[in-house]
């Protein structure tokens, strides 16, 4: 049997037996209304949606109490400002915002002294939320979280500069689709809830949508081909999850693509930079049948920059050169000697615990920010309760120059067949500078090792 078929039976089955009130049609409820899977994953509902949402990533920082704030973010052209406590203290926390306010807040970044809050705290997408979840939302923050007291810090925006806040509103109303998801008739139940965890709590396009000249998301949904196609932030490059075939999910089942939102890896590879925090803190306690709906969402998107593009195909002169010492490609020889342990000669790792470079998608994104960034900077584990723990990339900053990254980096791009444009040594530069991690002036690179 189709394991889709089985995930949603079992899925459906726990849904009908903890929906006894019969209030709401099973059709809108399995797509918007997150209780039974909080079931199945045998947490609160609560704590479910709050996992969804990933309120921990940003609402934590890593040697801090877990939801009172304090990570950095940076507000472009305006500057720095941090997360706030939203522990129930009423003194320092949210202890004092009643469910409409909290309703507020989380749709329409209004804060309960009726302050707008700027869009890095992503209400844009929570705006999809149904009024269950909310509540639920509500609930666990309000009744099984410990009040933290600890005061918020000021943000280092200069006063002049914050007023932009005040236009918040206006900008909300240029830019916002601000109504609860609203099921798609002609598409299937598991698409819908998947399109409703996508778009709305799991905030994907915060990352992978690129933005436009007011900062704001291209396209909320599939609508717009912008969508999810892959942008640029915090010096990573959160790749496309459209249907183009070298870059993008063309090639990944749907459970495929389930297993490493569920695992931080397939057989394509490894979740890294900042989708580890996505993974560790939200997806992988996410419903198998939650996962399988956001894949079947994901596959769903048609391919957009590769439509006429050449299939990658795997070639292996690569590995003939290499396991003949034949070192003429600029960077072979960095790649042979520092990298093929991990990666293979052949370019196809050690699933699961290193990932392939042959192949993965990542290694042909237009954009190479991320492969400059994990090259220079490693990365975080991922911690998956489920499946092995994957070994760690190490950190190159040291032992290799900007212009050898750029070399190893532009062989690997086509290497095995891959087409990828090549990087600079400017490029790599750049990268270097801006994530140092003595400078601490990045939210990201406070949590690089
Ligand atoms: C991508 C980062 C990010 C995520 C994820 C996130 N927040 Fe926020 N949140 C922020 C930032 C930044 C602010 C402060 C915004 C400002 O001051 O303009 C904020 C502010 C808030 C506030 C206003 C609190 C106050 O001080 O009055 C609430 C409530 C809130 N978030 C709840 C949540 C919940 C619940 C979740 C999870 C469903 C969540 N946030 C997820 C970044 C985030
Ligand atoms: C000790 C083993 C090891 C070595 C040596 C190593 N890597 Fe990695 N690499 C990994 C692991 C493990 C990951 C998966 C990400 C993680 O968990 O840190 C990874 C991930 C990557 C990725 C992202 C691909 C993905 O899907 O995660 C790139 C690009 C990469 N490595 C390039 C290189 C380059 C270039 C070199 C040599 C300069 C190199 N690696 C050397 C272990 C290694
Ligand atoms: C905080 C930013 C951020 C958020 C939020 C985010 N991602 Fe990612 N994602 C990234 C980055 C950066 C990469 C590239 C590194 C990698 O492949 O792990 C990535 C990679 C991926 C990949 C692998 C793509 C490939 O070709 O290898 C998938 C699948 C993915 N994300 C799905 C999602 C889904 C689904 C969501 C929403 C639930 C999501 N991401 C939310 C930053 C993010």
């Amino acid at each position: 049997m189709d394991i889709r078929k089985l995930l949603t039976i079992i899925g459906m089955s726990v849904l009908v037996t903890s929906c006894d009130s019969g209030a709401v049609s099973t059709e809108s409820s399995f797509a918007t209304d997150s209780a039974a899977q909080a079931a199945a994953a045998g947490i609160s509902h609560g704590e479910y949606v709050a996992r969804l949402g990933n309120c921990v990533a940003c609402h934590s920082i890593p040697e801090g109490e877990p939801l009172a704030g304090g990570l950095k973010m940076a507000v472009p052209m305006l500057g720095n400002l941090y997360t706030t406590n939203i522990t129930p203290d009423p003194e320092t926390g949210i202890g004092d915002y009643s469910f409409e306010e909290f309703d507020r807040a989380m749709r329409f970044g209004v804060k309960k002294d009726g302050q707008r809050m700027y869009p890095a705290m992503p209400y844009p997408s929570y705006a999809k939320m149904s009024e269950q979840d909310m509540r639920a939302l509500y609930d666990f923050f309000m009744t099984e979280i410990e009040p933290v007291n600890q005061p918020n810090q000021a943000a280092e925006i200069p006063g002049w500069k914050d007023n932009a806040r005040l236009a918040m509103g206006i900008w909300n109303l240029l830019t916002m689709d601000d109504e609860p998801y609203v099921a798609d008739s002609n598409q299937s139940d598991e698409w819908n809830r998947g399109a409703y965890l996508v778009q709305g709590l799991g905030h994907c396009g915060a990352c992978h949508t690129p933005r436009g000249l007011l900062q704001q998301e291209k396209g909320l949904d599939e609508g717009d081909s912008s969508y999810l196609a892959g942008a640029p932030l915090d010096h990573w490059s959160a790749s496309s999850l459209n249907g183009d075939f070298n870059s993008g999910l063309g090639r990944w089942t749907e459970e495929e693509v389930a297993e490493f939102l569920g695992t931080g890896h397939n057989r394509f590879g490894t979740a890294f930079g900042t989708m580890v925090e996505v993974v560790n803190n939200s997806t992988q306690h996410m419903s198998d049948v939650d996962l399988i709906a956001m894949a079947v969402y994901l596959k769903s998107l048609p391919p957009v920059a590769e439509v006429n593009a050449t299939p990658w195909n795997y070639e292996g002169g690569t590995t003939e050169n290499l396991l003949a010492l034949e070192f003429n490609a600029p960077g072979s020889q960095d790649y042979y000697e520092y990298c093929s342990n991990c990666h293979g000669t052949d370019g196809m790792g050690y699933y699961p615990y290193q990932p392939p470079l042959a192949g993965n998608p990542v290694i042909m994104d237009p954009d190479p920010s991320s492969l400059i960034n994990i090259t220079l900077n490693g990365s975080l584990r991922v911690i998956a309760e489920q499946g092995p723990d994957v070994n760690d990339m190490p950190y190159f900053r040291q032992l290799l120059s900007d212009a050898e990254i750029a070399d190893v980096l532009t062989y690997i791009r086509s290497a095995w067949g891959h087409k990828g444009s090549a990087v600079s040594t400017a490029q790599v530069t750049e990268v270097r500078e801006a994530s140092d991690p003595s400078r601490n002036d990045d939210i990201f690179t406070l949590r690089m090792k």
